[in-house]
């Protein structure tokens, strides 16, 4: 089951350039900058209404986020949604046909679980699904 949006997250070229247009100009709340190795990547929280804006940008350009960025350029890069529980979601998907990019829950650096679905099976959008602290 999805419990909320836990976070949407955009792909920029330059976080310092763009944190000025989304805490200065837009006046997002921001939070902090971290550096995430284990996704070759760093990225500007805002939180917002118990959701987060992420913005993130690439740290190695042979990443599959830096690839991303030279074919569609800067935007919307996935929306991630809790679930309460990750291996039931993804079953329920897999039983239906849904295309995953990651058939089993991968660890992220806080060791929660989370796994993506192909943008091919959800019209476009590059879903994120990420179990909730237990
Ligand atoms: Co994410």
């Amino acid at each position: 089951m999805i419990t909320r949006i836990d976070h949407i997250a955009i792909a920029v070229q330059n976080l310092d350039d763009t944190l000025r247009f989304y805490a200065e100009k837009l006046g997002l709340p921001y939070s902090h900058t971290a550096d995430e190795p284990e996704q070759r990547a760093k990225v500007a929280f805002f939180p917002l209404g118990g959701s987060e804006v992420e913005l993130v940008q690439p740290t190695d350009s042979e990443s599959g986020l830096s690839k991303w960025l030279d074919k569609r350029g800067e935007g919307l890069h996935h929306i991630c949604f809790e679930v309460d529980d990750i291996d039931a979601a993804l079953a329920n998907l897999k039983a239906q046909g849904v295309q995953l990019i990651n058939q089993e829950p991968v660890l992220n650096s806080a060791g929660r679980r989370l796994a993506f679905v192909h943008p091919k099976s959800t019209h476009g959008v590059l879903i994120e699904l990420y179990e909730a602290a237990k």
